[in-house]
Formats: C-alpha cells, structure tokens, sequence
C-alpha cells in the first residue's frame, strides 16, 4: 500500500550546512496495518509524514502509494491525492472557528457536486461512531480538545481513503482521551482496511501498532519505545 524508499530531507539553514532531517528511511505498510513511527522532538517525523502527503518533495528517494509514485506528482495532482486518497491529521488543529462540529468534519466532501446535504449525510455516522453524536451543531471552538481531535478523524476519514496519516494525534489530550482517541482511530482503520502511519513522541500510543519504528536523527534505528504502561493493558 505504502512504500517508502531511501527518503532524505535536508533544510537549508542560514549559512551553515543543511540539516537532514530525514537521512535514508526505507519503510512498508499493507493495507489495514497501523504502523506507529516514535521518536523525539526534532527527529524528521513531520518531515517525514509532510514527503509521504507529497506537501514535500524528498531531494532523493520515493514514495509510492498503491504502487503509484506521489513524489513526484505535479502541484495540482498533489493536491488532488491529498484531497481523495489521503486522510491527514495535522499536528496543529485545522478546525474552522464559527463552524459546526459536522460542517468541519465534511469539509473535505464540500467541494463535491452532491453538495452539502450528502456530505453532513455521510459524515454523520462516522462523528457518532466517534462519539460525537451529541455534538453534531456543537462549533469548533466549543469543543474539547478530545473532541475537536475526533472531527479531525471524521475528516481525515470522510473521502474514504485507503491511507491515513496521523502527526501526534494524541498531543494536547490527556492520556486517558489519548488512549480512547488511538483505540478508535485503530479500530476504525483496521474494519476499513486502511494502512495508516501514526506519528508519536508517547511510548504508550504506538501500542496500539502492528509494528513501531524509532527514528532518531532521521534515520530508523531497532530502538523500542520503552511503555511508561503495561502495554497489554492498552488494546
Ligand atoms: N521548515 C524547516 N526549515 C528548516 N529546518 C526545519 C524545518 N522544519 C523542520 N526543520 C528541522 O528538521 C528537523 C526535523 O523536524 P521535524 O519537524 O520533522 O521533527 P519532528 O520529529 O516532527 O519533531 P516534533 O516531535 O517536535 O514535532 C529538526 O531539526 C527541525 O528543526
Ligand atoms: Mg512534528
């Protein structure tokens, strides 16, 4: 589903030499697999996600999703996997203040001719599966930070895509919703089929994963996240 490989990214900085930020990572992920990617701040994981969105072009290596090469897709067909055939969560929220709990989580499914009946219509089963049935007409900015993470998911989820990408979906909740969060996103991608590469700098969340990468300084190590719990606990 997922093919990474010998991606390298460098940043210019100033006058110094460039930093890589990810040196040479070579990953696969199947389809209905959560593959979790751990490491500390500053190690290449958004880096990494932002190559695999084709939102960043490696200097060397490819991607390839459904054995179709994204990284080097033109600017508008970029844009158009981004829009039918990725789920991203950002790492920052992209919640439109103002806006319905519902009408954020179809945005995504806006553009299309069925409108925006169809498109409540569609993601209305996914927010109740998510737990947010009663908050349907609740706005963005009146949600918990648990709960606007779950429109997120809704969104990322509505276009049925076949890969979904997650940068610490899990950062600003605490470990409780956090572990709610992560249960339903793996059960909802593992019933779906979807490969999903979840990015996060908390032990606990990648057990939740079929397989854990470490990356440190941008290059995957064998290292294993040490569980702050037992993680048999977790699933
Ligand atoms: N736009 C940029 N320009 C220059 N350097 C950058 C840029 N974005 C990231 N970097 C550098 O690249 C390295 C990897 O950054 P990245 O954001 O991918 O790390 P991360 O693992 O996602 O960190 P965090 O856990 O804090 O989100 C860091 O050294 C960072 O300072
Ligand atoms: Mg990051």
């Amino acid at each position: 589903m997922l093919q990474l490989d010998t991606l390298v990214k460098r940043y210019a900085q100033g006058d110094g030499e460039p930093v890589v930020a990810v040196d040479g990572v070579s990953l696969s992920i199947s389809a209905g697999e959560l593959v979790a990617l751990y490491g500390p701040s500053g190690s290449g994981k958004t880096t990494l996600l932002m190559m695999v969105a084709a939102i960043l072009r490696p200097d060397s290596g490819s991607v390839f999703v459904s054995g179709r090469e994204v990284s080097s897709l033109s600017a508008r067909e970029s844009a158009r996997y981004r829009m039918h055939e990725l789920g991203f969560v950002r790492q920052s929220f992209d919640l439109i203040p103002g806006a319905s709990a519902l009408d954020n989580a179809a945005l995504k499914l806006l553009g299309r001719p069925a409108g925006m009946r169809e498109a409540r219509r569609r993601v209305m089963p996914l927010l109740v599966r998510l737990g947010l049935g009663e908050r349907l007409e609740h706005r963005a900015e009146r949600l918990a930070m648990g709960e606007r993470q779950r429109v997120m998911i809704a969104r990322a989820l509505s276009t049925e895509p076949k890969l979904v990408l997650a940068d610490e979906p899990t950062g600003s909740l605490d470990s409780e919703r956090g572990r709610e969060v992560l249960a339903l996103l793996s059960e909802l991608c593992r019933e779906r089929g979807i490969a999903v590469l979840l990015v996060t700098h908390d032990p606990d969340a990648a057990a939740y994963a079929d397989r854990v990468h470490t990356l440190r300084d941008g290059r995957l190590t064998d290292e294993r996240p040490k569980p702050r719990l037992a993680s048999a606990s977790l699933r």
